[in-house]
Parts: structure tokens; sequence; C-alpha cells
């Protein structure tokens, strides 16, 4: 089977490196690049972590590409209180072999595009869609041919994490998150509905860290800084692993259950500002615009993650 063809946008953050991994040992997965956006920490870390990610994973090959360092009308947000000042803390960082890409990642992401048969590259969003809604605003003409975008965003049901009704990722660029929502491209988002049932237990963390291998080793560390602060907040045994249930869509979108709804932003209210509206229950009549994930199936995908993270 041809290899899906993608491009992951991102802000690592230890669920990012986690989601990364996994693409980079699934066979079924061609990463045509790393694009870099501050969130989780400023651009200058999250560009670094980036390329350290890759070099853990020994694919030095890969290409990444520093994106934009701020939201495109706010003053950036960050959460070094969940992910550390480095933003990958819990392991000892070292300097990257390879240095960041020359080119801006907006500017990659559209010729790609242009470049790529149209439909035939997937964008993985892992952090604030500052630089996807660039692309959208830059170049019109690629938006067709964006075969989909999968992103982790948003919440409804289960509400947000950095405000009482915003998730992270869109509260920290809404504007960009408005636009990209907006932009008739196929769709699919992982919110915290979602996330918040795929927990990295005590048994799971040890399961992959018994995978015995750097990279496993490496992320069983991170995932043990990076629980911590979602374990006192919650009371649970292991917190959220946001990020990598992109990819796991990508490779066993038979583990999540969802509906297509229309989602709409809020950019008005500084009370909700960033809030993911869900017409779950289909009551504005207005144009589906995602396919909304509510449920995955947890054992199947630490099982996925466990053992795809063991091949590297
Ligand atoms: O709210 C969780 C999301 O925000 C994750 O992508 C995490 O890495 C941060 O970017
Ligand atoms: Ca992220």
């Amino acid at each position: 089977m041809t290899p899906q063809k993608i491009i992951i946008d991102t802000d690592p953050g230890q669920d990012d490196a986690a989601a990364i991994m996994l693409a980079l040992a699934s066979p079924e997965i061609d990463v045509l690049g790393v694009t870099a956006v501050a969130g989780n920490v400023p651009l200058a870390l999250t560009e670094r972590n980036a390329r350290i990610v890759t070099e853990i994973c020994g694919r030095g090959d890969i290409a990444v590409y520093a994106g934009a360092d701020k939201p495109l009308a706010r003053k950036l947000v960050t959460a070094e209180h969940v992910h550390g000042k480095t933003g990958l803390d819990g392991v000892d960082l070292f300097d990257p072999g390879r240095p960041i890409e020359k080119k801006h990642a907006v500017d990659f992401i559209i010729e790609t595009l242009r470049s790529e048969p149209a439909g035939t590259v997937t964008l993985c969003l892992l952090g604030p869609l500052t630089n996807i809604a660039m692309v959208i605003e830059r170049a019109p003409d690629v938006v067709g041919r964006i075969k989909q975008i999968v992103l982790m965003g948003g919440g409804f049901f289960e509400g947000g994490n950095i405000t009482p009704s915003a998730e992270f990722n869109i509260y920290v660029d809404p504007e960009a998150a408005k636009i990209v929502f907006g932009a008739g491209v196929p769709l699919t988002m992982m919110p915290l509905d979602v996330t918040h049932k795929v927990l990295t237990t005590k048994v799971r963390v040890e399961r992959l860290r018994a995978n015995g291998n750097r990279a496993s080793v490496v992320m069983a560390d991170m995932l043990e800084f990076f629980e911590r602060f979602d374990e006192e907040k919650y009371g649970t045994d292991g917190g959220p692993l946001h990020d990598p249930t992109v990819i796991a869509w990508l490779l066993d979108p038979g583990m999540f259950a969802g509906r297509h709804c229309n989602v709409e932003i809020e950019t008005g209210s500084e009370l909700s500002l960033g809030a993911t509206v869900v017409d779950w229950w289909k009551v504005t009549g207005r144009p589906e615009n995602a396919f909304v994930a509510r449920d995955v199936d947890a054992d199947r995908f630490f099982d996925l993650l466990i053992e795809r993270l063991g091949r590297l």
C-alpha cells in the first residue's frame, strides 16, 4: 500500500514528540517534513525540539522548518507549567545535529502542496493553527490540493483545559482556527473528549519503557514528567496523551468513534475565547465542516503506540 504523505505541524511538547515518533515508526506514513509553530514554548524551542525528536528516532534526514513565532493577531500564550521550560522536560536534551531549514515553514507547506499531486498530502496539526492559517491566506490556490487536515484541538462535552471553555491549541490562536475550520478542507478533529480517554497510566508507561530501545525509554521519561500536571489536576493515574491520536487516526481509524458536525470557533467573547462550538446534536443546520471524534479504544491506541515505538 502506498504510504500516506503527511506534513506534521507541531509545537513540541512531550505529546507532540510521541506523535512524531509514532509517525516516523510507521511504514504506512511518509513524513515529507516537520514544521514548527510557537505554542507550548516559544518557536526557538519548538523548532529545536522537533529536530531533537527526529534525531532520537534516527531520522536526521527529516527536514524541520520554523514557522510562526506568534499568533496571527494576539500575544503568544505558552504552557511551560505543563511541559517545563524546555518544552521537553523529563530528559536531558542535546544540540541537534541537523540545522533548521532556511525556508519558512509556510513557504515549505505551500511549495509542497503545489509540487505534490493534488489530493495526496495530509496536514497533521498538533499545535496552534497559525502556520496553516497563513498558508490558506497567502496561497488560496493550494487549499483545494490538501487531501485532509487531521488536528488535535478543541473540546465540547469535555470543555476546555487552558480555560473552562477552550483547549490550548485553539485558544492560543482562535483567529487562525476560524480560518482553518472555515476553509472547506476535509477535516478530522481530535478534541479533549477523545484525548482525555487515552491516559498514560503507570502500567502503560512501564510497558513502553520495557521496549528497551532509546526512543521508548526517552518517551517514557518524558511522559513521567508531562503527566504530573494533569494527574494533579484531574486526580487520575496518568495524563491525557493528546497529539498521537492524530497519527493513530491515520493508522487505525477504526479505534475511534465520532460524527460529522458543524464546528465554529469563538473569537469575540473574552469569557469563552477559543471555544469550539460543536453542533453534536445538529440543532443549527449549519454545514458539517468536521468529523469530530468523541470516543476511542484506549487499549488499542496504546497497543499501537507501544508496539510502533519499539521499532525505532
Ligand atoms: O491541549 C493540548 C494540546 O496543546 C496538545 O497539542 C499539547 O501539545 C498542546 O499543544
Ligand atoms: Ca502540541
